[in-house]
């Protein structure tokens, strides 16, 4: 949990009387049923956080999985717990996307899904304290890679007249405005896998958006395991990355079919324009 969060918490009990609340969630699964059987699955940004639950959720559903990233070290020790392939991968460096989607290819097979799941969010504080070098991080590689990445993907699901299919993990910010970065480039993932979902879907690659809540990890610094308190969310809780994973697996099974173009907010409805 981040410093600032124990700090609010801990003033508002000691100037308010308001009780520090422990929060654990209890979250349910599907029973693994082979529901992604025969499906090879790259998932960029696979070695830790939301990629690495879905890794798992996938495995666990019969899904070959390939995880790339940056860190190798990373990806070789979560590669090794989850028994997939792995590559290294910035997504930042367009360039050498269509090698990577290449050489994946050729370590798992033709793959036939692709999760767009990388990104970074650097948490400045407002518009004041964005630069020049946190937007263009920012951009890089949550919108851009994911831009050059699907393009190259359906180039590769084209050239082998292949059906397919796209998850953008976009984020529940990107339904709000935001003075900051990050924001922007989900409302713009949102357009994409809209725009995207309407070109391809005669060709049968479907394309969707799965867009969390402030969900436990690295990027937002709360412990699955800690408490996942949130007077924030209408929950009252963080989400966990497991819960995020049984959608997505849901959303690049066959089982949804019928569903393409649509950006599902894992928030419980807060960023719906009701009286709350
Ligand atoms: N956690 C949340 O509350 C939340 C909410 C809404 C949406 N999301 C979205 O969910 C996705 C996953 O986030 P997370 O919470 O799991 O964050 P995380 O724990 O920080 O993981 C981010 C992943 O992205 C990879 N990555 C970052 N930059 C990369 C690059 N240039 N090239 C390739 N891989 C890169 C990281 O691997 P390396 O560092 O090894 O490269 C890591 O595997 C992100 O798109 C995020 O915006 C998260």
């Amino acid at each position: 949990m981040r410093i600032r969060t124990i700090l609010g918490r801990a003033l508002r009990y000691i100037f308010y009387g308001v009780p520090i609340q422990v929060t654990k969630a209890q979250i349910f699964y599907t029973q693994p049923s082979k529901q992604l059987e025969g499906k090879k699955i790259i998932i960029t940004g696979g070695g830790r956080g939301l990629g690495f639950s879905m890794a798992k959720k996938f495995i666990a559903e019969g899904a070959e999985v390939l995880i790339a990233g940056r860190n190798e070290e990373t990806l070789i020790k979560s590669a090794n717990t989850l028994k997939c392939k792995y590559l290294t991968l910035d997504i930042s460096n367009t360039n050498e996307i269509y090698t990577f989607l290449q050489k994946a290819n050729e370590l798992l097979g033709e793959a036939d899904c692709l999760i767009n799941n990388a990104g970074i969010s650097l948490h400045e504080q407002d518009f004041t304290k964005v630069t020049s070098e946190t937007f263009d991080q920012q951009i890089a590689i949550n919108l851009k890679g994911s831009f050059f990445m699907a393009q190259k993907f359906i180039a590769l699901l084209r050239a082998k007249n292949k059906k397919g299919n796209i998850l953008f993990i976009s984020s529940e910010t990107g339904a709000t405005v935001d003075d900051r970065p990050y924001g922007w480039t989900k409302a713009a993932i949102n357009s994409m896998t809209q725009g995207l979902a309407s070109k391809m879907i005669r060709e049968e690659i479907r394309i969707n958006g799965l867009a969390p809540g402030i969900t436990a990890s690295e990027m937002t610094g709360y412990d699955t395991e800690g408490n996942l308190f949130s007077g924030a969310s209408p929950s009252g809780r963080i989400y966990l990355p497991e819960e995020v994973a049984e959608i997505a697996c849901f959303l690049i099974s066959d089982i949804s079919a019928c569903i393409s173009g649509q950006i599902i907010y894992c928030n419980n409805g807060k960023t719906l324009n009701t009286r709350w």
